[in-house]
């Protein structure tokens, strides 16, 4: 196990000219679970989240409607994404908007360092450019004269711009990932960055002619700073003011770790580490990078149209549920299709059965058999399923692999629910010559639930707490707490409401 003890994590800057989808979501929990998580372990933590503004498609929209574009993007910010972290059950520590005036003056020091290196020069581009994807874009990428992936025919754009030279960091950059091989996560990821290195780069231009909505180059204010430069920057910028008066770029940045889909692997993985080099920062520590979440075998979309409002599905179950089939469906870092009808099936299932029943009956035994007592006796379960529990999880997020956590947990929470089964509580209860049997019983229950809630507690962050309070324990959710027989003596346990109450199937589960 690698031990972390300070733990940056940022999410991707969402584009506000959609709205929330689940596959924003996705990224944004899978994110939480890991920052949680490492709050438990008692590491310092900072998680960053926030909205990429300056695309040139916000600034047309927003002159459609004879809007300010400022205006136009205040009140998408704060109405579909401010909201979304909290949606969700994530806590960012901060929300960075790419219009916020801190975050523009840094951009432009940024780029500053990036001339005063000589990294930078002037020269005329002259290709065409994909709106849709806000990067230019080859005729040989094209499909029947459209960009494959929004079927839009991207513009020809001629410019005087600055230019990056991104060709010479390829040495630094294959050096980087030869020194570092979990540079990049998954591994497949890394040789695809990899490759993409190798097969050479190319400078790029870092500005854009005739275009009022951006962060203006310093040196010549009449051209903006590309999109992608501007938002890439938020990660470290957001440092500079996210606490007044502050600055926490030497607490933090030397332990950033991006999450990113694979769409914008390019991005992060090759000019990211390079402008960085260039302005003398150092890289990051690490970039994950996963896959899309798919319905009918298509990314979920605005553009596709088959997008999955996650609104819609936490009104129905909850957040807590969503974030449980987000980790568990897919494994993290590959891509796969995604259902109502599996979360659904997820929710009576293993939700409900496997973790809630098993909270039902166990409150109900204690109430029925103990009067509402937990009684102290021994755990019946080996310290070692408790070691691997916390092994298994800890080791799993320590490589980002979510859904590896969850399921160890589950299998967890099955054994418990096997033992059940195995010890037949309420045959004992039926002797009272069984009586110190059946405390060891219920006392190995209420102790497995507690540790697979403290176990939990980054993935259900609403659930645990409540589990803990039904068995009448403290709700310390420190990491440690998973090991054998850490229970307290309880008493006025009731039988507890579900924690998963029925719900409706969906409709287009019929
Ligand atoms: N604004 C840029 C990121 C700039 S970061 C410096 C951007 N924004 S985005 O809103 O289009 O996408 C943000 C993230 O959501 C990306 O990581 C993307 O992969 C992720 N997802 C969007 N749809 C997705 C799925 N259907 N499945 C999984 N994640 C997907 O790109």
């Amino acid at each position: 196990m690698i031990a972390v003890s300070t733990f940056y994590l940022t999410t991707p800057i969402y584009y506000v000219n959609s709205t929330p989808h689940i596959g924003h979501a996705y990224t944004t929990i899978a994110a939480d679970i890991l920052v949680r998580h490492h709050r438990q372990r008692g590491d310092d933590t900072f998680f960053l989240t926030g909205t990429d503004e300056h695309a040139s498609k916000v600034f047309r929209v927003a002159e459609e409607r004879g809007l300010d574009a400022k205006v136009f993007v205040d009140r998408i910010v704060e109405e579909n994404w401010r909201p979304l972290a909290p949606l969700v059950g994530a806590e960012p520590d901060f929300f960075i908007r790419t219009t916020d005036d801190e975050h523009k003056a840094f951009v432009q020091d940024f780029v500053e360092r990036l001339r005063a290196n000589g990294h930078i020069y002037e020269g005329t581009y002259s290709g065409l450019y994909c709106v849709g994807h806000e990067t230019f874009i080859s005729e040989g990428e094209l499909v029947d004269g459209k960009c494959p992936e929004h079927g839009t025919v991207p513009e020809f754009i001629e410019e005087q711009n600055w230019f990056f030279r991104l060709s010479s960091f390829q040495d630094a950059l294959l050096r980087l990932y030869d020194e570092r091989p979990d540079f990049v996560l998954p591994r497949f990821r890394s040789n695809e960055a990899r490759s993409l290195i190798e097969a050479g780069l190319e400078d790029f231009s870092l500005s854009r002619q005739g275009q009022p909505w951006g962060v203006p180059i310093p040196w010549n204010p009449e051209q903006v700073t590309w999109v992608w430069v501007d938002a890439l920057i938020n990660y470290l910028s957001a440092l500079t003011y996210a606490e007044p008066g502050e600055d926490l770029r030497e607490e933090y940045w030397p332990h950033v770790r991006h999450l990113i889909g694979k769409d914008i692997l390019r991005l992060h993985c090759v000019l990211w580490p390079a402008l960085l080099l260039g302005a003398g920062y150092s890289v990051p520590t690490q970039i994950f990078v996963h896959g899309y979440l798919l319905l009918d075998d298509r990314k979920i979309s605005k553009t596709l149209g088959n997008v999955i409002d996650p609104l819609d599905l936490i009104g129905v179950y909850g957040a807590d549920a969503v974030r449980f089939w987000a980790a568990r469906s897919v494994s993290f870092g590959q891509d796969g299709s995604v259902s109502l009808e599996s979360l659904h099936e997820r929710y009576e299932r293993e939700l409900g059965n496997d973790l809630g029943n098993l909270l039902s009956r166990t409150t109900a035994m204690l109430a029925k058999y103990r009067d509402g007592r937990v009684p102290v006796a021994d755990s019946e379960l080996a310290e070692q399923a408790f070691a691997d529990l916390r092994d298994r999880v800890a080791g799993s997020l320590d490589v980002f692999d979510v859904t590896g956590g969850i399921d160890a947990i589950w299998e967890f929470v099955r054994s418990l629910n096997k033992y059940v089964t195995d010890s037949k509580p309420w045959e004992l209860a039926k002797d009272e010559a069984n009586a110190p049997k059946l405390d060891r019983v219920l006392f190995t229950l209420v102790d497995g639930l507690r540790a697979a809630a403290v176990a939990l507690a980054s993935y259900l962050p609403e659930t645990a707490p409540s589990i803990l309070d039904a068995l009448g324990q403290p709700v310390d959710l420190a990491w440690d707490g998973v090991a054998r027989g850490r229970a307290v003596a309880a008493e006025g346990i009731d039988a507890a409401a579900p924690l998963f109450p029925r719900v409706e199937a969906p409709a287009t589960a019929a």
